[in-house]
């Protein structure tokens, strides 16, 4: 499989750390006031890969909103190194929802192409760079098709190779492969590990797969149910790179399983 060309690093100076402090969010309407987010903090070093997990409606949308710039915290403020995410940020925060947002009036290509046009990489680059990374999710024959062309699998696999092209200091995934197969799933997990591997740098990824959630991250981030608060932090200690053998191992059942007691008790 072909593994993407990315180069630009910045480790190690903390840049990009992400800081969530004290945030809440309600959001109000006819019906009521709704208390999604309560009082979170939590901060994650740059290069880290965090899960979020919990039950639906605990807030995990809504704090990964935050996060990106589109939804402003009720209180509490998120920061990504000292500066306040207030806005989206295309150049520093990829975004990857469950789902897909593609422009309707750009191919498959020209959609992965297109943070990176923003950016200012060259043409030439940032073909290659979108080329190779469809090819990565399976999409070598539909480079050219427009949204409307693809399936809803499809569509997704897209928004992944756009998230993963973007090459962002932040990269936050929301349930990115809840509507794929069981088979491209798991392989999506590995090259999002092998391109997280290789750059290191932030990222912040929800699921409901619990399994997903030990085999990739660094650190599984616990909510209870609504309004959203932290359960706990588990350190997933488990050797890298991480392997499918692994999870028949002893310790990823027993990580697995401490994850869904906390969820399964609620508090
Ligand atoms: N824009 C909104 N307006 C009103 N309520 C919302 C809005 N977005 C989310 N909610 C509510 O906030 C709570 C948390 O939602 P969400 O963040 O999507 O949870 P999760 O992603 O964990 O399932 C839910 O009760 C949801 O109905
Ligand atoms: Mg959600």
């Amino acid at each position: 499989m072909k593994r993407s060309g990315i180069s630009k690093t910045n480790w190690g100076n903390g840049v990009s750390d992400l800081h969530v402090r004290n945030v809440t969010q309600r959001f109000s309407s006819a019906l009521g006031e709704v208390h999604a987010v309560d009082d979170v903090s939590f901060s994650v070093a740059q290069g880290k890969f965090v899960g979020l997990v919990g039950p639906s409606g605990c807030g995990k949308s809504s704090l990964l909103l935050m996060m990106a710039g589109l939804l402003t915290p009720t209180e509490g403020k998120i920061l990504l190194g000292n500066e306040e995410i207030v806005a989206p940020r295309p150049q520093e925060i990829g975004v990857v929802f469950q789902e897909s947002s593609l422009l309707p009036w750009k191919t498959a290509l020209e959609n992965v192409e297109f943070p990176l046009k923003l950016r200012g990489v060259p043409q030439a680059e940032r073909q290659a760079r979108a080329i190779g990374m469809l090819e990565l999710v399976g999409l070598k024959d539909f480079v050219h098709r427009f949204p409307h062309e693809l399936s809803g699998g499809m569509k997704q696999r897209v928004s992944i190779a756009r998230g993963f092209c973007q090459d962002s200091d932040l990269l936050l995934m929301d349930e990115p492969f809840a509507a794929l197969d069981e088979q491209t799933r798991m392989t999506l997990g590995d090259e999002l590990l092998a391109i997280w591997e290789k750059h290191k740098k932030t990222a912040v990824f929800v699921t409901h797969s619990l399994t997903e959630a030990v085999y990739l991250c660094d650190e599984v981030i616990i909510m209870g149910v609504r309004p959203g608060r932290i359960l706990k932090r588990l350190e997933i200690d488990l050797p890298r790179p991480r392997t499918y053998t692994m999870m028949a191992t002893e310790r990823f059942g027993q990580l697995r399983n401490e994850i869904w007691e906390l969820i399964r008790m609620g508090h």
